[in-house]
């Protein structure tokens, strides 16, 4: 049985199957991207895959090989299939995918949902099922589907991302499908009815700070409401979140390496190796296969590690495991050393308890209350088991639903709401950008959302209501000459679906209204651009005529 309580063979017969075994862990493997950009080809994927059995990561978990951008001709061949770029991959992928089988790894695959990828090759837009059968053809076992060029499909990433579910189905292969999408709220609209994994960020660069901050994607409040406490709720066996790929190997140092990793691990995340494993040193290999380590990550319980303490510099996670104990991360992101203490009680836990280093494998005693790690230095950490084994801790609370979707009949403030996925300046509810009374052409508004550009903000209605209205104009505190424009769309931006705009509006025009028909919207996204301009959604609400 799946998660959804259909059995795969129900689900496929409906034509639309997820198969949700294919990632009842994290997925696990080595991607081209950030060791090679597009330059891979055959000679270099074959040694990869070599590396992988050889340097023992095959054996520790990383299973699936994934050539990104860059394997495919400039053209599709007379019938409209995809070919590998001759010069790279003579052979053809065919070829590449029975050597990486025959090394017992599993061959992943890049492609874009546009009409070109981000190397502006052939993507697969208005080829979907024909690709979908060419890499079952292949033996492809993991599709990562990137969005470049996407808006002008005119398609709902709902609507895009079922497609191809629906397709791969039918190609009848199993086939992981791994949304990129460069962090545009895949948990929100419901990712998880068609992939095992969406990127929750833009791409991952090899420096700390690109590192914290795809991290927080996941696990702060960098891009949903802070009442989340991050994304964790959205993630489970067989769907994850996906901070992006590994830059282990390509940091300063190992102490990098580490926070990196540990962080990737307690947040459950997919551990794609992003490294040159063929010139890959001990000690980097060292932190990629640390198994008790892996372990937290693949731990069947899967749920993902969320903050139990952060104060900018200093952060606590705790990652309740299928075995009774809970995995804790204790780092240190400030320049000076630190001491950082877990005390029990923000872990669910009382009393004495045993204490182990999952880094040096070391058992450090029994612990009343709390644990400190003492003189962290920068980016220095622990990452700790605490606990004895026995049945499973509690798991945490989820967010109920009516604090983030409309769930009642009449009007629902979106003030009301926690926002379920955000980019650039959060927006304030019931005030201004200042946190004075919105006021709007001299007249004050109780409710609504008070903005700062650029603020971008979905809400779910999750198919709820009928209407959406809301007076919109800059704040009368803006004495500026900036202008400010307020956009609204169904869903997110690849579907292009635009439901109002209300072009450019200095501090002297007249507040506009809006009154929209909203019906079958699952997420509304308002778009307020203007730089360092106030704006106002005032009023803003949601209405459900209908009982629900
Ligand atoms: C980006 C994607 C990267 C990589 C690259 C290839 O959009 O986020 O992970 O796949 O495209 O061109």
């Amino acid at each position: 049985m799946t998660s959804s309580g259909l059995s795969a063979g129900q689900k496929a017969a409906a034509g639309n199957a997820l198969d949700d075994d294919l990632a009842l862990t994290p997925p696990m493997g080595w991607n081209s991207w950030n060791a090679f950009k597009a330059d891979i080809d055959e000679p270099k994927i074959k040694q990869i895959a070599d590396a992988m059995v050889t340097s023992g990561m095959r054996d520790a978990g990383y299973t699936y090989l994934v050539l990104d951008d860059g394997w495919m001709a400039a053209d599709r061949d007379a019938d409209g299939n995809l070919v590998a770029d001759p010069n790279k991959f003579p052979g053809g992928m065919k070829a590449i995918g029975d050597y990486i089988h025959s090394k017992g790894l599993k061959f992943g695959i890049y492609e874009d949902r546009g009409h070109l990828t981000c190397q502006q090759l052939p993507g697969s837009f208005r080829h979907e099922q024909a690709d979908m059968t060419t890499f079952a053809s292949w033996g492809v076992d993991y599709i990562k589907l990137d969005s470049c060029f996407a808006e002008s499909n005119g398609r709902l990433s709902t609507e895009d991302y079922a497609l191809y579910r629906h397709f791969i189905t039918q190609a009848g292969r199993p086939m992981v499908l791994s949304i990129s999408d460069f962090g545009n709220g895949a948990w929100a609209w419901g990712g998880e009815e068609t992939a095992q994994l969406w990127r929750t960020s833009g791409d991952i660069y090899p420096w700390m700070g690109s590192v914290y901050h795809c991290a927080d994607t996941s696990a702060g409040d960098r891009s949903i409401h802070p009442a989340f406490n991050g994304l964790w709720q959205f993630a489970g066996p067989g769907h994850w979140n996906d901070p992006d790929m590994l830059q282990v190997g390509n940091l300063k140092n190992d102490i990098q390496n580490k926070a990196h990793f540990s962080l990737w691990c307690i947040l459950a995340a997919p551990l794609m190796a992003g490294n040159d494993l063929r010139a890959m040193s001990d000690a980097v290999k060292n932190v990629l296969t640390a198994p008790e380590v892996i372990k937290v990550n693949q731990d069947p319980r899967g749920i993902q590690g969320y903050k139990v303490h952060d104060d900018g510099d200093h952060e606590i996670y705790n990652k309740p495991l299928q075995d009774g104990t809970t995995a804790v991360l204790l780092l240190n992101k400030g320049s000076a050393p630190a001491d950082i203490t877990v005390t029990w009680d923000k872990i669910g836990l009382s009393g004495r308890q045993k204490v182990r280093d999952l880094w040096a494998r070391k058992d450090l005693g029994s612990h009343t209350y709390s644990y400190t790690a003492a003189n962290l230095p920068r980016h220095g950490h622990m990452l700790l088991k605490i606990g004895t084994t026995g049945p499973p801790l509690a798991a945490p609370k989820p967010l109920s639903p009516d604090r983030y979707m409309v769930t009642k009949t009449g009007t629902t403030y979106l003030g009301d709401l926690c926002y379920i996925w955000k980019s650039g300046n959060a927006p304030k509810t019931d005030k201004n950008y200042n946190n004075d009374p919105i006021t709007i052409n001299g007249k004050t508004y109780d409710k609504g959302l008070g903005c700062r550009g650029r603020s971008r903000v979905m809400y779910k209605l999750n198919n709820k209501a009928d209407t959406f209205k809301a007076v919109v104009g800059l704040d009368d505190s803006y004495n500026a000459d900036g202008t400010g424009r307020f956009r609204v769309y169904n869903e997110d931006f690849f579907g292009n679906r635009k439901l109002f705009d209300s072009g450019k509006m200095s501090k002297d025009s007249p507040a506009k209204t809006i009154d929209l028909d909203v019906t079958g919207v699952k997420c509304l996204l308002l778009v307020f651009e203007g730089d360092k301009v106030a704006g106002n959604w005032a009023n803003a609400r949601a209405l459900a005529i209908k009982s629900l």
